[in-house]
């Protein structure tokens, strides 16, 4: 029985031993997670464990081979489904290293994502208000909001960047790849405010992943798992965050 089954209630996200490959190596070897609307989960594990490689196997990536098992929002299975097609079922993610692209603007970028995943057509001006208040909140440079996407941007902007991209699409199940990473004390603090603020406006369920305890200081998770060698090996609340500090990957288990 998983950590957090609970009895009636359905699963936004299950994955089901979940088993996938990169370029014929067996990265995630019988995986199983469920994360539920409004639940908060981080998911830890040593390098190479295959974190990454989970979140690009529910987003559907092309270079994650998925071998066997299942990922399911809402009890129906979405192995079949384009990354984009994923998206619209309300599946976001924030990459470990977001990649730049140049000649796409960052406001016309959003505004894509919002329509392909929508079924509205925007309000301009309720749209660049949204954006510019978010940036605000993120303390983000209103003039890279005018720039190509992460085009030149530093690390810490480019998560900003995917906060806000998050903050704008509202997603039901957000994965975010180590939000933190090459962050600064302060926009530590402003990331996971932020990100504090989007949950409590849209709920989602919440997958972190992260090597530091320095971003739950802010932040109130309820359920840790541990992943080693392509799979959970353990999973409890926030006071494994201490023991896997104090004792290190080795002691766990
Ligand atoms: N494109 C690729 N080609 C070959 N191997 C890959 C590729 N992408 C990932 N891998 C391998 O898959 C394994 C898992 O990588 P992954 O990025 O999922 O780890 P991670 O748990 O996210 O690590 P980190 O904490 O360093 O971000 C690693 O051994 C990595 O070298
Ligand atoms: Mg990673």
């Amino acid at each position: 029985m998983l950590y957090n089954d609970k009895i009636g209630v359905s699963v936004l996200l299950e994955i089901r031993d979940l088993k996938a490959e990169i370029g014929g190596k067996r990265i995630l070897d019988g995986l199983n997670l469920k994360i539920n609307t409004k639940e908060f989960h981080v998911l830890m594990g040593p390098n190479g464990s295959g974190k990454t490689t989970l979140a690009k196997a529910i987003m559907g990536h092309p270079g994650v081979k998925v071998v066997g098992g299942d990922i399911l929002v809402e009890g129906k299975s979405i192995l079949g489904l384009t990354p984009d097609k994923r998206a619209k079922l309300g599946l976001f993610m924030l990459f470990q290293n977001p990649s730049e692209i140049d000649g796409v603007g960052f406001v016309n970028f959003l505004r894509s994502s919002v329509e392909s995943i929508g079924e509205h057509t925007i309000n301009t001006k309720e749209f660049m208000d949204s954006i510019k208040n978010n940036a605000e909140q993120l303390k983000f440079d209103k003039n890279i909001v005018g720039r190509s996407l992460n085009k030149g941007f530093s690390g810490g902007e480019k998560k900003k960047a995917e906060i806000l991209q998050m903050a704008i699409l509202k997603p039901k199940i957000a994965i975010l790849d180590e939000p933190d990473s090459g962050l600064d004390v302060d926009a530590i603090k402003i990331v996971a405010a932020n990100i504090n603020r989007i949950i409590g406006e849209t709920a989602p369920g919440l997958l972190v992943i992260t090597h530091y305890s320095r971003i739950l200081e802010y932040m109130k998770p309820e359920y840790v798992h541990v992943m080693i060698n392509g799979k959970i090996i353990k999973e409890g609340g926030i006071s494994l965050i201490k023991e896997i500090e104090k004792a290190g990957y080795d002691k766990i288990g």
